[in-house]
């Protein structure tokens, strides 16, 4: 797809970030035609039930940020949605695929699916380039010249290519997490999932972690981020649901959910979370 269409198509995104008409920034990839739905989803581990029937949906091109307390359910909901979770019950489908269908193609389905977490898991031995060209000569098939392109294309979007002969030891957190973005996208996956991507990084290179972020979601990627950036979920996020034992208590517009949140345990939530010293 032309970045042309991409344009038009996501007029009206991310409204207060760029005006109408606005030259949308440079990503590889096109917007995704991929959404998410999910129903009466319920997990447990042993007696614990975790998820007790989650109903949400993350529609093609749209950002969902998930918010709630620790220990809510927000990772084990992500890492259902491409089955590395097994859900007890309830149905979760991913464009064409029901992930929980006994017969689902689950290498087909994760193809679609990128996964950005916490830490970034990059091999230590191999650049960065190396880094995002082995999955796709591996399970893409591509030559060795054509993943280089690739890879040198994400890296280029998340402002890191002038990096790529660099070892993830000799970036910060921020850049590492950059290369974990981009080499998540060299597969050129159609939803991307994002857990607590900025939670363990320096606050300094936070920014620019989120700032790729926003890039890709300007681009029209379908994108479900946990997250306690509140400043990120306002101004990037389409949606804000909220989660509290295993349960969505509230969902909404972004400005509206933190803005104006109608639920007390959602009000709780965000005050501890805006406002931690009870100013
Ligand atoms: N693999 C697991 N085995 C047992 N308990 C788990 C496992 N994964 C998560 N849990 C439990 O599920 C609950 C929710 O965890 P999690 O989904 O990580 O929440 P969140 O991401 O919102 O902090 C917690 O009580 C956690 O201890
Ligand atoms: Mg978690």
């Amino acid at each position: 797809m032309s970045q042309n269409q991409n344009q038009s198509q996501n007029q009206g995104r991310s409204a207060g970030l760029e005006g109408p008409g606005a030259v949308r920034p440079e990503v590889a990839g096109a917007r995704s035609a991929t959404g998410v739905t999910i129903s009466g989803l319920h997990k447990s581990f042993g007696d614990n039930e975790v998820l007790k029937g989650i109903d949400m949906s993350v529609a093609p091109g749209e950002v969902v940020c998930l918010i709630g307390a620790s220990g809510s359910g927000k990772s084990t909901l992500l890492r259902c949605v491409n089955r590395l979770e097994n859900p007890d019950a309830g149905t979760i489908t991913v464009g064409e695929h029901e992930a929980t269908h006994p017969d689902v193609n689950l290498d087909a389905m994760r193809r679609q699916i990128g996964m950005v977490f916490q830490q970034f898991n990059l091999f230590p031995h191999l650049s960065v380039l190396e880094n995002c060209t082995i999955t796709p000569r591996r399970v893409l098939r591509q030559s060795t010249a054509e993943a280089e392109a690739e890879a040198l294309a994400q890296l280029d979007t998340v402002g890191l290519k002038h990096l790529a002969d660099r070892r993830p030891d000799q970036l910060s957190g921020g850049q590492q997490q950059r290369v974990a973005i981009a080499r998540a996208l060299t597969m050129k996956p159609q939803l991307m999932l994002f857990d607590e991507p900025t939670s363990a990084l320096d606050p300094e290179t936070v920014g620019d972690v989120l700032a790729s972020m926003r890039k890709l979601a300007q681009a029209g990627m379908t994108m479900l981020v946990v997250t306690h950036e509140m400043g990120f979920a306002r101004e990037v996020a389409d949606r804000v649901v909220f989660m509290d034992q295993g349960l969505v208590v509230e969902e909404g517009p972004a400005a509206e959910l933190i803005g104006d949140p109608q639920q007390p345990r959602t009000q709780d939530f965000l005050r501890r979370v805006l406002h931690p010293l009870g100013e």
